[in-house]
């Protein structure tokens, strides 16, 4: 069969290079892709953009299923598109997507559903706004309530911080419509962890749990990014912390949605954070939900997936979840993110990639900001540029692999993170 993927990070360089393992897939189309997937065996990218070009293309090609990868056109109605013209895909529709594109739904949701979230209120007025933080103090997080990539959450350690916010996104309109509305929370504390799930509207199949590195520099400091790496497992999730995770979270969000008339399908990402003390009773909230898998947090997940990914999927487009098997490997799987000079705030693009690994069986480097160019060079094209990811029988080996490949590779100004895995370093032998 022939499936199409639709984005082009090193989330979905990841996923159909997985996808294309599988015996029963011909190709995988990756719309757009990346210099990665333009290369790759069995993949090949097609230059799409809009919904209707996508949707013709999937009709033409008899693509069996589409994959979607970002949130942007899950926000924009593809699910719709797609199920309308009768083609198979997987992701949720526009309606239930809101629980990542409106933080001011999924806060509404989780306080309507008894979901453990973060205290808030939402604003449209600035002077509102400001008196509330006045109100409450620092620290305090200000988000805005649409789709910001990344740029839309300031955690303030100062009031002064959380006021300048307010005058960016409400004032300014820095963020455009995105930030016309904004929600204020409650900072917390703790430690986070990605949790994953699919889901068909009856069944769920929970993904291995990983953890992200969001800040831009070592030891967590420097400014919020997309993400600089992630590792799977999180050690911090225990067989009874999952548990609770299931109970307090996944399941009242699957049956709030289905309540409230979105039956869910598709990733659903919970992003947690974790307090201190015993699992039966540490502080457990979440702090976002997202309605796709995370970049980087796919890559070392998928290096994990043992066995049939395309059939897994088939099974999620086809309402028979329940009968999809998915292994993992014991292993600890980790990805180093390189960024291009200048990310987040002005990422330069254009520079000359060279000295890349070969993949092998423990170490893939999997891009994202990339582009082949016509005169053979492969060089940056965007703020994250490749993934490497290894696999390790602890978390130091796999760090040692990912970090042998990072140091071989060469592009004018890559910046990455030299310490990524640290909090679960203590816990790996
Ligand atoms: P979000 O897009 O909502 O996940 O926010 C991005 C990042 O901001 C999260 O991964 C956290 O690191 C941080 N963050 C978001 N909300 C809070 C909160 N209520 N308290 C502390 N940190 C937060
Ligand atoms: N790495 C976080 C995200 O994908 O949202």
């Amino acid at each position: 069969m022939k499936l199409l993927v639709i984005g082009g990070g090193g989330r979905e360089h990841a996923l159909a290079w997985r996808l294309a393992q599988s015996p029963r897939v011909q190709k995988v189309f990756v719309a757009p892709g990346n210099g990665g997937t333009a290369q790759a065996e069995h993949l090949e990218n097609v230059p799409l953009a809009s919904i209707d070009e996508l949707v013709d293309f999937a009709r033409q090609e008899s693509v069996a299923y589409t994959v979607v990868g970002p949130e942007a056109p899950l926000a924009a109605g593809v699910v719709d598109a797609f199920q309308a013209a009768g083609l198979k895909i997987f992701g949720p529709t526009k309606a239930a997507a809101q629980l990542e594109s409106s933080k001011d739904y999924a806060k509404a949701f989780m306080i309507r559903h008894n979901i453990p979230t973060a205290a808030y209120k939402t604003f449209t007025d600035a002077d509102q706004a400001k008196a509330y933080i006045r109100q409450q103090g620092a620290p305090i997080v200000v988000k805005a309530d649409g789709l910001a990539a990344g740029k839309g959450v300031v955690v303030a350690a100062t009031e002064d911080e959380a006021l300048a916010a307010i005058d960016n996104m409400l004032c300014d309109a820095s963020l455009g419509a995105a930030g016309a509305r904004v929600v204020i929370e409650e900072c917390l504390q703790g430690e986070e962890a990605s949790f994953i799930v699919m889901c068909d509207r009856r069944q769920v199949l929970v993904l291995a749990t990983s953890q992200d590195h969001k800040r831009l520099l070592d030891n967590d400091q420097g400014p919020n990014t997309g993400g600089m790496g992630a590792y799977s497992p999180a050690p911090i999730i225990t067989p009874a912390l999952h548990n609770r995770i299931m109970r307090e979270v996944i399941h009242p969000t699957l049956q709030g949605m289905a309540k409230d008339g979105h039956p869910y399908t598709g990733f659903l990402y919970a992003g947690l954070m974790i307090g201190d003390g015993p699992d039966a009773t540490r502080p457990l909230k979440v702090l976002e939900f997202n309605c796709r898998m995370g970049d980087p947090e796919t890559q070392p997940i998928l290096m994990r997936a043992k066995g049939d990914l395309a059939t897994v999927f088939e099974h999620a487009v086809n309402g028979t979840l329940e009968e999809a098997e998915l292994d993992w490997d014991r292993r600890t799987a980790l990805g180093v993110v390189m960024a291009s000079a200048g990310y987040p705030q002005a990422p330069r693009t254009g520079d000359v990639i060279t000295s890349l690994p070969a993949d092998t069986e423990d170490c893939v480097v999997f891009h994202a900001g990339t582009a082949l160019h016509d005169d053979g060079t492969l060089r940056t094209a965007g703020g994250r540029v490749l993934c490497v990811t290894a696999l390790g029988d602890s978390v130091k080996r796999a760090q040692e692999t990912a970090y042998n490949a990072v140091q071989q590779i060469r592009f004018e100004g890559a910046q990455y993170r030299r310490d990524i895995g640290w909090r679960a370093l203590p816990h790996s032998h």
